[in-house]
Parts: structure tokens; sequence; C-alpha cells
């Protein structure tokens, strides 16, 4: 495994956002990556592993030894009448897996169309979209113990998923490589098509009985019409997670502002709000101060115009954190990680 000093991380994060890695190499096996750790030579700065960069604001260079996880491959591990299991390496790319189980005619994950990021990268916050989470169709991971160096296994319950959340990014924060997902997928289509704006793309196109294919389709349309494509303007997706509030918040929310979209939570009393919506109506839709902005077309996603700092992003996200607490009394929980 070759190890580069100084490594620029623009082009390694979505957020084109300059920083550099004190060291920096790519795991093609996880053996290669034991390998280096029983030499030893990086034994003195932190690890960090990087996947599609995706959910990342890089605010300052990286005194860390920086490892992006380049472990392909895709492969049918069982198989029944009904279902089929599917492990990917936690390198390949996330949409590149959802396009290979389309065409295969494997249902389960084509909602999660044009996701940016990598499949080892999609559990550590439950990516979700139109209506799915991983976690519907997961069925196991494995992972590398940094600390004992032994590979576990981890089922959907082990994960601990909530919304945009796992245990990965609590309890077992920092202590764990993820090198492979196995998905459960259905042979039979078991299509969610009923997040309103898939409805109203597979109506345009004058599809009454959407197959796979046609959901993947509506999903990438929809995206690709409201998202800014990081190749061109630089972005991690939502920037904060959409805010849950008690019930009696959601009443208050209700009557001071009639209008406002919500949605219930499944299992509980609580109510979750589009964090989009508040930013919008506090004034920042498009809003652009150098090139920090907001995007035009979906005010929960940051972008970087071109030069922007991972510090201007922050300062912008924090002044519309405090504008919706302020016009609101709703506080944005961020979902992209700040390093
Ligand atoms: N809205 C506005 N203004 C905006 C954006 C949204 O008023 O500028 C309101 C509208 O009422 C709209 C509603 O928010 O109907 C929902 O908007 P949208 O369908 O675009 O979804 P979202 O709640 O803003 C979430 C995910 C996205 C995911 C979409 C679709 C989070 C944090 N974000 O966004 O995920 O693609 O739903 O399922 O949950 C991501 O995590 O990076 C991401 C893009």
């Amino acid at each position: 495994m070759k190890v580069f000093e100084h490594v620029s991380l623009k082009s390694y994060n979505t957020f084109g956002l300059e920083a550099k890695a004190r060291y920096f190499a790519e795991i093609t096996s996880l053996e290669a990556y034991l390998r280096l750790c029983e030499s030893g030579k990086y034994a003195h700065v932190p690890h960090l592993f990087l996947g599609g960069g995706s959910n990342i604001l890089l605010t300052k260079d990286i005194d860390a030894l920086v490892l992006k996880m380049d472990m392909k491959g895709i492969e049918v591990t069982q198989e029944t009448d009904s279902h089929i299991w599917v492990r990917a390496g936690a390198g390949v790319n996330w949409h590149d897996f959802v396009l290979y189980t389309v065409q295969h005619q494997w249902s389960g994950i084509e909602n999660l169309a044009l996701i940016p990021g990598t499949v080892g990268a999609a559990p550590m916050q439950n990516i979700g979209a139109y209506g799915v989470e991983i976690k519907d169709t997961f069925d196991h991971l494995e992972a590398l113990n940094l600390e004992t160096r032994i590979l576990e296994r981890f089922d959907r319950e082990a994960c601990e998923f909530g919304y945009r959340e796992s245990y990965f990014k609590h309890a077992g924060k920092g202590r764990y490589l993820i090198s492979s997902v196995c998905f459960k997928l259905a042979k039979k289509a078991e299509l969610h098509t009923s997040y309103g704006a898939i409805q109203d793309v597979l109506q345009a196109r004058g599809i009454a009985q959407p197959g796979i294919q046609d959901v993947a389709n509506a999903v990438i349309e929809i995206r690709q019409s409201k998202l800014p494509d990081p190749k061109e303007i630089g972005n991690s997706g939502s920037f904060f997670k959409n805010p849950t509030v008690s019930a009696q918040e959601a009443q208050r929310l209700h009557t001071e502002n009639p209008t406002i979209p919500s949605y219930p939570v499944v299992g509980s009393t609580d109510v979750k709000f589009p964090a989009g919506w508040f930013i919008e109506q506090a004034g920042w839709k498009g809003f652009r101060d150098g090139d920090a902005g907001v995007h035009a077309k979906q005010a929960l996603v940051l972008v970087n115009y071109g030069h922007a700092t991972g510090n201007q992003v922050l300062a912008l996200s924090e002044k519309i954190k405090q504008s919706v607490r302020t016009k609101f009394g709703v506080s944005l929980e961020t979902e992209v990680n700040i390093l």
C-alpha cells in the first residue's frame, strides 16, 4: 500500500474544498491495511477513513493518515425463490451498486439511486430518500475492529439504525472500518412509490404500472431537477437533518405557521418538519456570500460555487441555524460531518 504525503483532498470531497492530508493512501484490501498497521509506521497519527467524501465539510488540513476506501466487488451470497442476498465491497460507488441491482431486477434500493458516496459509508448514517432507508433491506455488514483487528459481523439490530443515525456515529464511532455490506433484496418488485414526487413523475411519463427501472428513473429525474451535481457545484447533499419535535411543539409550529408541511414519525407521537421549509421561509434560499451559498432549488443544500473555504460554509450554516432558531424557535442539527 503506497502512502503519499501532503495530499490535496479537493478531489476527494464532494464540496470540492481544499485541505491537505498529512498522509494519504488507498485501501484496496483489508489485508493490505492490516499489514500497514502491523508495520507500526503510521501508528503515531489517527487513521481517518474516507468513502466518497460526500458527507464531510473540511475546515482544516487533516493531521492524520487519510485512507480512501477502495475495496471493490459485488457478489451474490445466498438466494431463495423470493430473495437474493448481495454483498458489495465498502469502496463500491453507491449509485453504481443501485444500478447493478436494478439491472438485475432485484428490488429494494431503487429509491436510493443517485445518492453520492460509497457502499461502506451508507450504513454510517442509514442513507435514505423517497420513503426508503437502507435499514429496510440491510442484512449485515462486516467491519474490522480497529483495536482487536478482528473482523466482526453486525446484523441490523447491532447497527442501531435511526433517521440518519447508526451505532457507527455513536458508541462505535472511530472504532470500526466497514469493509463490506450485504443487502437482502426482493426478486419480485416491492415498490415504494407513495412519495409524492415519484407519483408525479410516473404520471407525467404515463406509466401506470411501474417496474423497478421506472422507479429508479423517476428518482434520478427528481434528484437531477432539485439537487446540484457535485461535479458541477460542490455540495454534500442535505447539510442539516429534518428536525423532529414533540407533539406539543408541533402544535405550536402548526398554529403559528398554518401552511407548514409535516410528517408523522412512525412509532412515536413526535412530528418531523422539513428543514428546507424553515430555511426557505427565513429567506436563505438562493443566498450567496462569496462562493458559499444556499442552493436555489433546495434550501437544505449548502453549496461551494468554486473557491469557498470550509470555514466560510460553516459560518454560513451557523447563521442559518441562528436565524431559524430566532424566527421559528427550532434548532437545526448538522447532518454533515465537520472535520
Ligand atoms: N422544502 C421547502 N423548501 C426547500 C426545500 C424543501 O419548502 O427549499 C419543503 C417542501 O415542503 C418539500 C419538503 O420540504 O415538499 C421536502 O423536500 P424534499 O422532498 O426535497 O426532501 P427533504 O426533506 O428536504 C430529505 C432528505 C434528502 C432526500 C429527500 C427525498 C434529509 C436531511 N434529507 O430532504 O436526502 O433526498 O428527503 O427523500 O432527510 C441527503 O440526505 O443528503 C439528502 C439529499
